[in-house]
Formats: C-alpha cells, sequence, structure tokens
C-alpha cells in the first residue's frame, strides 16, 4: 500500500480537511484532523485519575497508571467547540528521571457531524519532554474503519506540580 511522505502533510491547513493526495491507491482517502487534548489530573472533576499507583511520586512515577476519559477541542482552550473524547489510558514505562516516557493506549471518540461516534485507535510511546511525539493510529471505527496513520503530539501547557496538560494533536489517516 503507497504511503504518504510526511512532508506532504504539512502543507495542508491546520483544520479538519478531506483531501485526496496524489500517491493514494484507487479509492483510498487521506484525513488532516488538528484538535487539543486537555488531561486533567487535579482539581474536583478530573478526566483523569491515578488507578495504579506503585511509585512514591506526587504526579506520576513507573509503573503508575492512569485512566482517562479527556475532553478534546477545536481550540487550546476547554470552552472551545467540542470534538470528541479521549479514553483510555497511560502508564510511566520509563524508569529513573533522565528521560520520562508514557505508554498511551487510546480510543479518540469523535462527537461531531458525519464523524460522531467514530473512533481512532492509538497504541504509542510519548517522551513527554520531546517537542514532537510520533503516536501509531493502529485502526478506526465507523467512518475511520481500516484507517491507518499516525499523529504527531506537542505539549501546548504543562503544570508540572498537578500533571495538568494540554496536549496539540495533528492526526493523519488514510483508508
Ligand atoms: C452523536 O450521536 C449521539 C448518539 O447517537 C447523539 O445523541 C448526539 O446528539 C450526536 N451528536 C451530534 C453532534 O450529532
Ligand atoms: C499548577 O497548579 C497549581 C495547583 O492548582 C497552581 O497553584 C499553580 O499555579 C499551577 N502552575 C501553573 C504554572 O499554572
Amino acid at each position: 500500500m503507497a504511503f504518504f511522505q510526511p512532508n506532504l502533510f504539512l502543507l495542508l491547513p491546520l483544520v479538519s480537511v478531506l483531501v485526496m493526495a496524489p500517491d493514494l491507491n484507487a479509492g483510498d482517502t487521506a484525513a488532516h484532523l488538528h484538535f487539543y487534548m486537555h488531561d486533567t489530573l487535579s482539581g474536583s472533576n478530573p478526566s483523569a485519575v491515578r488507578a495504579v499507583r506503585v511509585s512514591d511520586s506526587t504526579v506520576l512515577g513507573f509503573g503508575d497508571v492512569v485512566i482517562t476519559d479527556d475532553p478534546l477541542t477545536e481550540g487550546p482552550d476547554l470552552r472551545s467547540a467540542p470534538v470528541g473524547r479521549s479514553q483510555g489510558f497511560y502508564s510511566m514505562v520509563s524508569q529513573g528521571t533522565g528521560d520520562p516516557t508514557l505508554l498511551l493506549a487510546l480510543n479518540l471518540v469523535f462527537k461531531e457531524g458525519a464523524r460522531n461516534g467514530s473512533t481512532l485507535a492509538v497504541l504509542g510511546r510519548d517522551a513527554i519532554y520531546l517537542p514532537v511525539r510520533e503516536l501509531p493510529i493502529v485502526g478506526g471505527s465507523g467512518v475511520f474503519r481500516l484507517a491507518r496513520g499516525y499523529a504527531l503530539m506537542k505539549t501546548y501547557s504543562l503544570n508540572t506540580t498537578t500533571g495538568d496538560a494540554v496536549l496539540e494533536w495533528d492526526v493523519f489517516v488514510v483508508q
């Protein structure tokens, strides 16, 4: 199956678009989705809860597991238009403090328009202090059935005391 040059996607506008790319197989389509994920551990109504606590780290340590139902929005402000949710979990899988790395296992569940109820499955490595992390999109459902691709994730903001973070996502999938 033909796959894309990543730099082709960087030319696309940073809004959700559906495009045909020249090197796709007949009938294949490509989509670029751009949104923000709000991962909130603090406060009285967190969207992320530390369900397994084996470290004595105040935020997250090796072996800890966090379950998420994080809102996805169009803009970095939590009050901007909702896009969907990120439901899944992440775990700190690195030892020591040099290169803190999470395993992410998430279903991105879309709630708008023709994508309402459709999902993308993300399984990847998140070295949290890298400026850009690349995460494999390993499948999808609904309008994303048989999707494959990747996501580029950046930290928009991080509170190192609480662990609360806003992540900017650019997702590129083909079907
Ligand atoms: C999405 O689907 C659910 C369940 O079918 C429905 O309740 C909801 O109103 C839909 N949302 C939008 C924005 O279409
Ligand atoms: C991080 O969160 C704590 C607790 O809510 C707050 O007091 C602090 O101001 C926040 N830090 C930043 C940089 O936003």
